[in-house]
């Protein structure tokens, strides 16, 4: 079924909570929705939005947003090893780790409460406390309309990366994803190593599924704003990647500094958050936008009257105040559109 929305606020449609106008929604819950959708509403430029929960606006939206809603998640394979499973587009990310946790499957649970639909976590490799999503993704199938019918990608072929995907790259703007595959493990594979996470799982009696999603809900409700009432996209920013010999001179000026190897070893990832906090911006605002005051990697809507060029201005300013300490470029994160 489709369903058309004409000329409305996008406020309580993105994470932000930014205002700004969509000349018109296009939700659909089937495949065949989509040529359908694509013979009779779109005529040039089209955009796809799950919860735009990583999506800065700054202008209005003169084209089409396609919303895909199918939240079906299908049993494909089961053995005394694991479950493979497809899951549709439209579900909300925690939903689906919430329903494997119940279902003692491992492999998601690291990734408890990350706010998103499910078809928006491969686009950016959504990744905490030591998982990425594509450690449990096996393919993801979508719509390709120059080609007029549907592909499926297996995930070596998706590019993944620290926040990075083909999605972002080649195929941006191409595709509109309708369904992720992922294995999940019947035996338990926890991951305690980053942060708080093995003391905070203990203190709830020891590894369990059911033990670890509450341990990182914890951390994660301590740490990050509820957009529900806070306008905010997460990491506004990544995490920089720089050359090991640069994070060899700061280390030795900041031996406190937080650094993690990468594949590569000649660079090492350094916390975005650490450096803008140790630029005294935590808690730091203007205007309507500020920087979080319990994790500095997150601009917020401070009065939920923010636009996204305010955001825009502010985060500049982030971005310059690190350069100038440190020499370190930080990328945005969230898509700006
Ligand atoms: N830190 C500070 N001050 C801050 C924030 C962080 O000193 O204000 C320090 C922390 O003490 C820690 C280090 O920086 O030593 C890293 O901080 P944290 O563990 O909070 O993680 P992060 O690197 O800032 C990343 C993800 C988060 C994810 C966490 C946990 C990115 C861009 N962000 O943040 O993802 O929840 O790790 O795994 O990689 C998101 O993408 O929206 C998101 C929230």
């Amino acid at each position: 079924m489709i369903r058309v929305f004409e000329n409305i606020d996008i406020c309580s449609r993105n994470s932000f909570k930014v205002h700004q106008q969509a000349a018109k929604i296009i939700e659909f819950d089937c495949n065949s929705d989509l040529t359908e959708i694509f013979a009779q509403h779109i005529t040039d430029k089209w955009m796809v939005m799950g919860g735009a929960n990583n999506i800065l606006f700054t202008c209005d939206v003169k084209y089409p947003i396609i919303v895909p809603r199918n939240e079906k998640i299908e049993i494909l394979c089961e053995n005394e090893l694991g479950v493979d499973i497809r899951v549709g587009a439209g579900l909300e990310w925690d939903e689906l780790v919430a329903w494997s946790v119940e279902r003692g499957l491992w492999g998601l649970e690291n990734l408890s409460l990350i706010p998103g639909k499910v078809g928006a976590a491969p686009v950016q490799n959504i990744g905490a406390y030591g998982a990425e999503a594509k450690d449990c993704i096996t393919s993801v199938e979508m719509f390709f309309p120059e080609q007029g019918g549907f592909v499926t990608l297996a995930a070596e072929h998706c590019g993944f990366g620290y926040r990075e995907s083909v999605f972002k790259h080649t195929l941006k703007g191409r595709v509109i994803i309708t369904a992720v595959t992922f294995h999940l493990s019947k035996s338990a594979q926890p991951k305690l190593g980053y942060g708080d996470v093995e003391r905070e799982v203990e203190s709830r009696g020891g590894v369990s599924l059911t033990n670890i999603r509450e341990a990182i809900c914890a951390i994660r409700r301590t740490k990050l704003p509820d957009t529900a009432i806070t306008g905010n996209a997460g990491s506004f920013f990544k995490n920089p990647i720089v050359e090991r010999n640069l994070a060899e001179q700061l280390i030795a000026i900041y031996p406190q500094m937080p650094h993690y190897p990468t594949a590569d070893p000649e660079k090492v990832k350094l916390a975005a958050g650490w450096l803008i906090d140790q630029c005294g911006l935590k808690g730091y605002s203007e205007g309507n936008v500020g920087v979080h005051n319990r994790q500095a990697l997150v601009l917020i809507n401070t009065t939920g009257n923010a636009t996204g060029n305010e955001v825009i201005t502010f985060a500049k300013k982030v971005q310059k105040i690190v350069t100038d300490k440190f020499g370190i470029a930080i990328e945005a994160e969230v898509n700006i559109l």
